[in-house]
């Protein structure tokens, strides 16, 4: 370490200025507990990350009732149902009448952009476009973090707890050592391709479409620009695509005897998406505990990363108040099984959408005609909505 290394004492240093490690800060500082958030992306090219855009309810009452921002009820739309549509035919699931419960559409992106403003707002400490930061002295009392900031300083955090909200590709995860941890992992032989398009709605709410060629999932953005995803070869070029031909694919996969034609603009966004599922356990070495993607990774089907994420971070959040309020450290130790909880129940519904909604290259025709007749079984069973709807919408938060 650099000898100038400046020290910052403080009681929770936070790896990660993503949503979960925004949120988390948020709702620390609110409770007066101290701490910093480090972050290696710079604030425009997290800004310029598109991700899912679906909130639970829940997500949507972390952001309103701690006071980070009403934006997301101004500017995000209240979705009470989404389409399934298989064979060319769409049913509805509503929300509202199976369950009582809405999600809302309001991209990832501004959920940061919410947060990280009511960080700044509040006189938060959070350094963005650091560098060679690293976690160490985890399975001590004073876990710590180094980092250099974006001025070329070099900072060591020495704080009670550590916590790696830092994503699949993070550094936390990575310094608890192999033999302590289980890694829980399937990999998909697909992938999404996504798109931005400048377009009017091609429809109202979602649209999650099984076809013969392949699933698509028609989503909106807002009265001008859409979101759209279609099923693809994980190795596939976003870039050798015209938009003609992605318009033409997303098509033939929405194709139906009603009729149903998407509205077609300007493309001016296109990327892959992995698909993987992955979990961490237990979700903490020592006094480091993570959250978020950088613990756990889900294939997008459903959107439940962002919105497991901000669950974790719930508990752990009521976790380390109690741990400050009371000494105890009961809900500490308790974290990672109350965390996985949920994880778990979202790796299932994660995985049975994604693979109700594919179709594989290899597939046998009894492999396509069984998936088509449990999408026959769910849609034509309010028992199966209801499954659907709730995990969709999202289990209550503890
Ligand atoms: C979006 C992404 C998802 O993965 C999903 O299940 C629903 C919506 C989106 O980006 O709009």
């Amino acid at each position: 370490m650099n000898a100038a290394a400046q020290i910052i004492k403080t009681h929770v240093g936070i790896v990660g200025g993503g949503p979960a490690g925004l949120m988390l800060s948020h709702l620390l500082s609110k409770e007066g507990v101290g701490n910093i958030v480090i972050e290696k992306r710079d604030h425009e090219t997290i800004r310029n990350t598109h991700r899912a855009g679906i909130l639970e309810a829940g997500s949507v009452r972390m952001l309103t009732d701690t006071g980070v921002d009403g934006r997301v009820l101004t500017e995000g739309h209240r979705h009470d149902g989404i389409d399934l549509r298989f064979n060319g035919v769409s049913h509805r699931l509503d929300f509202q009448d199976l369950v009582g419960e809405s999600v809302w559409l309001y991209p990832q992106n501004e959920v940061f952009v919410d947060l990280a403003a009511a960080r700044k707002r509040d006189g938060g400490d959070v350094r963005f476009s650091v560098t060679d930061s690293e976690v160490l002295d985890l399975e001590t009392g004073v876990p710590k973090i180094r980092f250099t900031d974006a001025d070329g300083q070099y900072f060591e955090v020495h704080a009670d707890i550590v916590v790696g909200a830092d994503g699949s590709q993070g550094i936390c995860k990575k310094a608890i050592p192999a033999e302590k941890r289980s890694d829980n992992f399937i990999a998909y032989p697909f992938a999404w391709f996504g798109i931005l398009t400048e377009a009017p709605p091609s429809a109202p709410e979602l649209i999650y479409a099984n076809s013969e060629h392949g699933f698509a999932l028609i989503s909106q953005r807002s009265a001008h620009v859409q979101r759209m995803y279609f099923q693809c070869d994980p190795n596939e070029d976003a870039g050798g695509w015209t938009d003609e031909q992605i318009w033409d694919e997303l098509q033939k996969r929405v194709d139906g005897p009603d009729g149903f034609t998407l509205k077609r603009g300007p493309i001016f966004e296109k990327m892959v998406l992995p698909f993987r599922s992955y979990v961490c356990e237990p979700l903490r070495h020592g006094n480091l505990f993570l959250a978020g993607d950088a613990g756990h990774t889900v294939p997008p089907t459903g959107a439940k990363g962002l919105n497991l994420a901000l669950a974790d971070v719930k508990v752990l959040f009521e976790a380390i108040d109690s741990f400050y309020s009371t000494g105890s450290p009961e809900l500490l130790d308790g974290y990672s099984d109350t965390a996985l909880e949920r994880v778990w129940k979202a790796q299932n519904f994660s995985y049975w959408m994604t693979s109700m909604l594919h179709t594989r290259e290899d597939q046998s025709s009894f492999e396509r005609k069984r998936i088509l007749g449990e999408l026959a079984g769910v849609a034509a069973s309010r028992y199966g909505q209801q499954y659907l709807a709730e995990a969709y919408t999202g289990w209550p938060h503890r």
